[in-house]
């Protein structure tokens, strides 16, 4: 649902501001719940989220594969609050996770493990008893040793580990190098000798404790481009039939993986439509296959990317010849994308006003002692913005609190969640005493 701005235009879906946008001259959530009386309550650093922006992007998404079996696995690495997983998980979402922390989140969140699926290229021996132990639906397991460490405790534990093998399909996500990871040269997955070599020994009852369920790929993060996705479905699609001829009947799913990318300063995100055809060509009921497979996906940026912002306050205006500082009360350490990806967030005044007038090239940087703490360059601003005024850093709902620290002993902020025209504290704010404690027996 697109809400309506000031301006009477109608705010452009899955626009950072289609949830965080100014009523009057309050930027507010969800055109009612203004962010100055949230942070009235909470101070600043602070991150908020709207429920209702996380909702509808998970809902299209259940909708657009309403007609094959599917289910939808939330990247809990994306944005793990215990709150956050609750509500994707009463949404009917299952949950993709990478260690046994999420995991241990994802069950107190009360996800059913049936809907579980654990990736990531490095489980140790005790996160897989873990998993088995809570029955999770598959291991995403991306190389042999790990299958046959897998195996190993799997008969130790006297039962059968369910597992997907992840595929390397060799395909360029065309996204930051950082977050690519289908391509050959990355550390991720397995390639197709490797695979159906698996499947002969599993075939030749090898790996006894091992059941193969599925085939999961995850090419990279923040996608834009279809035909990576649609080349990597085929290649995967492909794959699927030689294992089919080797083991009839064995697969149950594939694991599509994650990375529809999102709208932080002009990109085109894919339409979901076009998303859901691509997966409807490969693996839909007119895809030939002789069975249906049940659509997994992995998504977390897609889904609570532009529902979060971090709002922070203007400490200083340092003035200079060629540009000037807004120094702010956030620091990488509270949102550390900019600093680690050279990434692009937009930054908007709470007050409407504080956005006019002249403007000044600006950059908004953190406390912290490293240039890379800088949020935003270069950016035309309102000279209007003074120390204590607030601002808030659009689009940081996906991988912003979940990748926070506490780089300079600097307490995380806490975590807001608006839901039906209220707000409530999802995460208190760290305190000196939180970070203290781990190392007390001085
Ligand atoms: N599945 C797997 C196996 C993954 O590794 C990831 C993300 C996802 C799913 C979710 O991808 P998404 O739908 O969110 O694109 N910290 C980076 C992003 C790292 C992504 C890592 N893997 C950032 O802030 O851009």
């Amino acid at each position: 649902m697109a809400h309506k701005s000031n301006s009477k235009k109608p705010v452009k879906k899955g626009h950072p501001t289609e949830y965080f946008d100014y009523v009057g001259d309050d930027l507010c959530v969800d055109g009612t719940l203004s962010i100055q009386k949230i942070i009235q309550k909470t101070g600043t650093p602070t991150y908020i989220y709207s429920a209702q922006a996380m909702l509808q992007p998970l809902r299209e998404l259940q909708d657009a594969l309403a007609n094959l079996p599917h289910l939808i696995c939330f990247a809990v690495k994306s944005n793990s609050n215990l709150h956050v997983l609750k509500l994707m998980a009463v949404a009917g979402a299952g949950m993709d996770l990478v260690s046994s922390g999420e995991l241990k989140r994802a069950l107190k969140a009360g996800v059913d493990p049936q809907k579980i699926v654990f990736s990531g290229v490095g489980k140790t021996r005790d996160e897989m008893r873990e998993g088995i132990q809570a029955g999770i639906l598959s291991f995403n397991v991306e190389s042999i040793p790990e299958l046959e460490l897998l195996n190993e405790v799997a008969r130790d534990l006297g039962v059968v580990a369910p597992v997907a093998l992840r595929f390397n399909p060799d395909v360029d996500a065309k996204t930051h190098p950082y977050i690519s990871t289908g391509l050959k040269k990355n550390k991720f997955g397995l390639d197709r000798s490797e695979i159906l070599s698996v499947v002969e020994n599993l075939k030749k009852k090898k790996l006894a404790f091992i059941s193969l369920k599925g085939i999961s790929i995850h090419i990279g993060s923040q996608i834009l481009e279809l035909s990576p996705l649609k080349d990597s479905f085929v290649r995967l699609r492909k794959l699927v039939d030689q294992i089919e001829k080797v083991l009839p009947g064995a697969l149950e799913f594939v694991d599509l993986g994650g990375g529809i990318g999102i709208t932080y300063d002009r990109e085109k995100p894919l339409p979901i439509a076009k998303y859901a055809e691509a997966i409807q060509e490969t693996f839909g009921e007119k895809a030939g296959l002789k069975r249906p497979l049940r659509i997994i996906l992995e998504p977390g940026r897609s889904l609570v990317g532009n529902a979060g912002v971090l709002v922070t306050e203007v400490l200083f205006r340092k003035v200079r010849n060629s540009r000037d500082f807004l120094i702010v009360d956030a620091a990488m350490n509270d949102l550390m994308r900019p600093a680690l990806y050279g990434s692009f967030h937009a930054v908007v005044p709470a007050q409407k006003k504080k956005s006019q007038g002249a403007t000044r090239t600006t950059d908004i940087v953190g406390p912290v002692c490293e240039s890379s703490d800088c949020f935003a360059s270069g950016r035309k601003l309102s000279k209007r913005i003074q120390p204590g005024d607030h601002l808030a850093i659009l689009s940081a709902g996906a991988y912003g609190f979940s990748m926070s620290s506490s780089y300079n002993t600097r307490p995380r902020p806490p975590e807001v969640l608006v839901e039906n025209g209220t707000f409530r504290m999802i995460r208190r704010r760290e305190t000196h005493e939180d970070l203290l404690a781990a190392e007390e027996n001085l």
